[in-house]
C-alpha cells in the first residue's frame, strides 16, 4: 500500500511488531508511516486507532482488518474465555473499527474497507470451531455492512486466504517457534513442537492440499488487499475474495487419471 502512496498507520497489540513494519516503510524513500499499540477488541483503543489516524494524516480513506488470535482444540475442551477471545478479536474488533471509521468516511465522501477473514470461515476445520465460527461472523458481518454503506460510497469486502506461510502458520506446523501468543491451545500447554521430519511431512500435506502445490506468501494477500481498496476495485463490495491457490475450488476427491 506504500508503494502505490498510501500512508499508513501500523496497528499491533504487540509493540515490536507494529513497530517493525512502521520502520520497514518508513526505510523506504516514499515511506510513511506511524506504529500504534492498540487491543483491537478494545473499544477505547479502537476509537483512539481512528482518531490517531485522522489526526496523524488529516483523513482515513482505508481501514485494513487483519489481526488475529485463537484458542484451538475440540469444542469439548475449549474454554469459553478462548472462544470469547477469539470472537473479540475475530469479529468484534472488525465491527468496533468499521463502527468508528465509518463517519469519517461519509463525511469524506467514500473509502474502502477490506477485512482479513478466511477460507476457514467457509468450511469447518480440525480443532478450529471458534476461528471458523468467527471467520464464517466476519464475511457476512462484511456483507451486511457493505450494502448499508455503499449509497454513502464506502466500500466493504473480505479477502478469504487459504494456508500463508506467516509465522501463525509456521507454529502450527512446528517450523516456528511454539510460542506464539496469539495462538493458545484448548486446556493450557503450548503447540506441540514437532520433529523435523514430521513438521515437514505436516508442511507438505498441507502444500498438497492446495492444487496450486504450495503454501502462499503474505505478498499474495496483500495484492488481493491492496486491489479490493482501489478504485481499481470501484464496483465491488460485499464481497469475499477467495485467494487459496484453488483449494476450495477442489472437492476433496482424489485424481482419477
Ligand atoms: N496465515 C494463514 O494461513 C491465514 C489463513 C487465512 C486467514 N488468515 C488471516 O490473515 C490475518 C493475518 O494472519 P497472519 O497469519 O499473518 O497472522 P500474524 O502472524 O500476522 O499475526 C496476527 C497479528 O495480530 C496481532 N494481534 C493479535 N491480537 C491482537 C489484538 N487484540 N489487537 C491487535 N493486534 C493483535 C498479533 O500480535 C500479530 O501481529 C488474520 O486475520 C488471519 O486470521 C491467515
Amino acid at each position: 500500500m506504500h508503494e502505490e502512496g498510501a500512508k499508513i498507520v501500523v496497528v499491533d497489540i504487540n509493540r515490536d511488531n507494529a513497530l517493525k513494519v512502521a520502520e520497514n516503510i518508513n526505510a523506504k524513500a516514499s515511506g510513511s508511516a506511524t506504529a500504534f499499540v492498540a487491543d483491537v477488541a478494545d473499544e477505547e483503543a479502537t476509537k483512539a486507532m481512528i482518531d490517531h489516524a485522522v489526526d496523524t494524516f488529516g483523513r482515513l480513506d482505508i481501514l485494513h482488518n487483519n489481526a488475529t488470535a485463537l484458542e484451538v482444540g475440540a469444542v469439548k475442551d475449549l474454554s469459553l474465555e478462548g472462544w470469547n477471545k477469539t470472537l473479540a478479536v475475530n469479529v468484534t474488533a472488525p465491527f468496533l473499527a468499521t463502527k468508528y471509521a465509518l463517519p469519517i468516511m461519509i463525511d469524506q465522501g467514500g473509502g474502502a474497507i477490506v477485512n482479513t477473514a478466511s477460507i476457514s470461515g467457509t468450511r469447518g476445520d480440525y480443532g478450529m470451531s471458534a476461528y471458523n465460527a468467527g471467520k464464517a461472523a466476519v464475511i457476512n458481518f462484511t456483507r451486511s455492512a457493505a450494502i448499508e454503506n455503499a449509497r454513502f460510497g464506502v466500500r466493504m469486502n473480505c479477502v478469504c486466504p487459504g494456508a500463508i506461510d506467516t509465522p501463525a502458520i509456521k507454529g502450527l506446523t512446528g517450523a516456528g517457534s511454539a510460542s506464539i501468543g496469539y495462538v493458545s491451545v484448548a486446556g493450557g500447554g503450548e503447540i506441540p513442537a514437532l520433529e523435523a521430519d514430521h513438521s515437514r511431512q505436516v508442511r507438505e500435506k498441507m502444500a498438497n492440499a492446495h492444487p496450486i502445490g504450495r503454501l502462499g506468501q503474505a505478498v499474495e494477500i496483500a495484492n488481493t488487499v491492496l486491489f479490493l481498496a482501489s478504485d481499481e476495485a470501484s464496483f465491488i463490495t460485499g464481497a469475499a475474495y477467495i485467494v487459496d491457490g484453488g483449494l476450495t475450488a477442489h472437492t476433496g476427491l482424489p485424481a482419477m487419471m
